[in-house]
């Protein structure tokens, strides 16, 4: 079963310990212990989504994971997080194998104290150059992640990032692409780039076992690729980190946040940090809002432009099948008889 993928994907499904190289990508309030340990114990890697939780609930949401499978699972840390570092200690003491670090550059001694802590580190370089500097750091393997991706998002389209960074650094280095993959014949196309494997969040939000409200769900059917569009920057002077989600009229009200915190900013009341951080915390409650409680109106509806091909709701284990499918008939209609 899936010989061609499997054979591509070995490198990659031996550096996360999984049968398949298919990582579910952290979801801020998605991927937490339901779904993650559904994705591990299908055969992909489940990684929790830490988010702005505190290392005492993160310490709580690892130990609800580790008791719903005994696959290997992995932990995202967001670097502007104010408890970095007693976070990374957490994920020292529960024996985590692998930690993502997102949303900027890692601070001094970040990558260090993970590797101490017997981690492994993944880091999401936006460019080569950066993806170079990551790997002279210390980081043992990288996701490149493009445009088309839901949520947090850099500039370059993955198709583009991975032309750039694949023929560079694939043959020596495991990178896994994200963004804007929603089927096998995708996951085909990058592997024979030379990927060690690949990152999905859109295709999985909605899976049987995501804890994800009803209504954001049922958002998700509805929407096609282009509702899936890029949050604008209003002040250029704000550190403003473009956010996909589905259009709706909490695209609006980012837009009135971003003013407040541009004359807050005016009057020297926060500076950028404290700016970047306000923005920040408003997506974490906007996405609260429209995960959890279902406000998919006013929420933040996070999603990729593959969003169009998320139809219905299939347990984390069919999603998996079925992408596996598709990789391996994609690379078995490409052997040309001789
Ligand atoms: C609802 C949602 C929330 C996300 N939250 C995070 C997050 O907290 N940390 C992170 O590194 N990436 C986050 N992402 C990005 C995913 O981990 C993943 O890389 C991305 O979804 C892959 O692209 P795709 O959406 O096209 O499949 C999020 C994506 C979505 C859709």
């Amino acid at each position: 079963m899936h010989t061609k993928t499997k054979a591509l994907m070995a490198r990659g499904a031996a550096f996360l310990g999984a049968e398949t190289a298919i990582l579910c990508g952290a979801m801020s309030w998605v991927s937490e212990r339901n779904l993650v340990a559904a994705i591990s114990n299908a055969g992909g890697f489940g990684v929790i989504a830490c988010g702005a939780m505190t290392p005492a609930l993160l310490e709580g949401e690892i130990a609800a994971t580790k008791a719903l499978t005994s696959k290997p699972v992995g932990v995202n840390l967001i670097t502007m997080h104010p408890d970095l570092f007693d976070l990374i200690a957490v994920c020292g003491r529960a024996g985590i194998g692998h930690v993502v670090l997102a949303g900027g550059i890692p601070p001094k001694g970040s990558i260090e104290a993970l590797k101490e802590a017997g981690a492994k580190v993944i880091c999401i370089p936006p460019t080569l150059a950066l993806a170079k500097k990551y790997l002279r750091s210390g980081a043992d393997a990288l996701v490149i992640e493009g445009s088309e991706a839901g949520g947090h998002i850099g500039p370059v389209s993955t198709s583009v990032l991975a032309q750039e960074i694949l023929p560079e650094l694939a043959a020596d280095h495991v990178i896994f692409v994200a963004g804007g993959i929603g089927r096998g014949e995708a996951i085909a196309a990058y592997l024979e780039m030379g990927a060690a494997g690949v990152q999905l969040g859109t295709r999985f939000a909605c899976a049987t076992e995501s804890i994800a409200h009803p209504a954001f769900k049922k958002a998700f059917f509805r929407a096609n690729a282009r509702d899936a569009v890029a949050s604008v920057q209003v002040d250029p002077r704000l550190p403003v980190i473009p956010v996909r989600a589905i259009k709706n009229k909490g695209t609006e009200e980012f837009t009135a946040k971003q003013v407040e915190v541009a004359k807050l900013l005016d009057a020297g009341e926060v500076d950028m940090m404290a700016a970047q951080l306000l923005i920040e915390r408003y997506w974490a409650g906007a996405l609260r809002r429209a995960v959890i409680e279902g406000d998919v109106e006013n929420g933040s509806v996070m999603a990729g432009q593959s969003v169009g091909m998320v139809t219905a709701e299939e347990p984390a284990a069919t999603i998996i099948a079925t992408l596996m499918d598709e990789c391996e008939a994609a690379l078995t209609a490409r052997l040309v008889p001789a």
